[in-house]
């Protein structure tokens, strides 16, 4: 069983892909509702989530976790594989900074994301490792995930909110764009629309799918023990009003949702 979690609908945009790639694998999912957003937190408080999140997925039995989630993946990484030994990991900041790093030709990159996870530095800090050369260009974009958590992923507001976000990094010159967030993905369209047609954007989901895959691949211990797949199973912390309708659209496919009572 494939445990992914996320603050709310954003981790959907990884559980569509692994959905596609790995058709016989049970995915539980869970949603914290009732928490989100967690980009507007701290990384403490973000890691103290994470860890009950985690721990939720293992008691139901999951085998390996997806932190769909880059705010949770730019801080908490360390803590989670120091607490939760032997359980494998995969998160989505690593993805997102590769494949940038391979899209880019002038070197300067653009990032959105959320407060949490602009001020982590942590895509700073990859870049400057590999080439200094690299600018990156960081904005905080935190009144995206509320709008894509209401359902309002083509609204004008929507529409405008992006493009105020933008401009700063468009200015800069910026050929590639970090969807530093996976909620932001739900409005990719809008994003690609108001980027223009020279950048680049990068959504690491499918990445992030092919190296579970891998991983499963090379593990035929874990490969037994996986259960056969159903649809997958979702769990949130609190029942809000769009979630299912957001899930089942977005995922095209029924959703039901499980209420976790903690
Ligand atoms: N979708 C998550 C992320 O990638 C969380 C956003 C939030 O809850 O603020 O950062």
């Amino acid at each position: 069983m494939i445990g992914v979690f996320d603050s709310g609908l954003g981790g959907l945009t990884v559980v569509k892909e692994l959905l596609q790639k790995l058709p016989n694998y049970k995915i539980l999912y869970f949603g914290d509702t009732a928490r989100t957003p967690y980009g507007t937190k701290s990384a403490e408080t973000v890691t103290r989530y994470a860890i009950e999140n985690t721990e939720f997925l293992l008691e139901k039995g999951a085998k390996l976790i997806v932190v769909a989630c880059h705010t949770v993946s730019s801080t908490a990484i360390p803590v989670l594989k120091e607490r939760f030994k032997g359980v494998p990991f995969f998160e989505v900041v690593t993805p997102s900074f590769k494949k940038a790093l391979q899209l880019t030709r002038k070197k300067i990159i653009g990032l959105i994301g959320t407060r949490t996870t602009v001020e982590s530095g942590i895509y700073q800090r990859l870049f400057a490792e590999v080439d200094p050369e690299i600018k990156l260009i960081a904005n905080p974009a935190p009144l995206l995930v509320p709008l894509i958590e209401e359902g309002w992923l083509n609204k004008p507001e929507t529409r405008k909110i992006v493009k105020k976000y933008l401009i700063p990094l468009k200015m800069r010159g910026i050929d590639t764009l970090i969807l530093g967030c996976t909620h932001y993905p739900l409005i990719k369209k809008v994003i690609a629309e108001k980027a223009g047609k020279r950048i680049k954007l990068v959504d690491p989901s499918e990445e992030v799918a092919e190296s579970v895959y891998r991983y499963l691949e090379e593990n035929s211990k874990l490969k037994e023990e996986l259960l056969p797949n159903g649809e997958p199973e979702i769990w949130v912390s609190d029942l809000t009003p769009n979630f299912e309708k957001l899930a089942t659209l977005f995922l095209k496919r029924k959703v039901t949702l499980h209420r976790v009572t903690w």
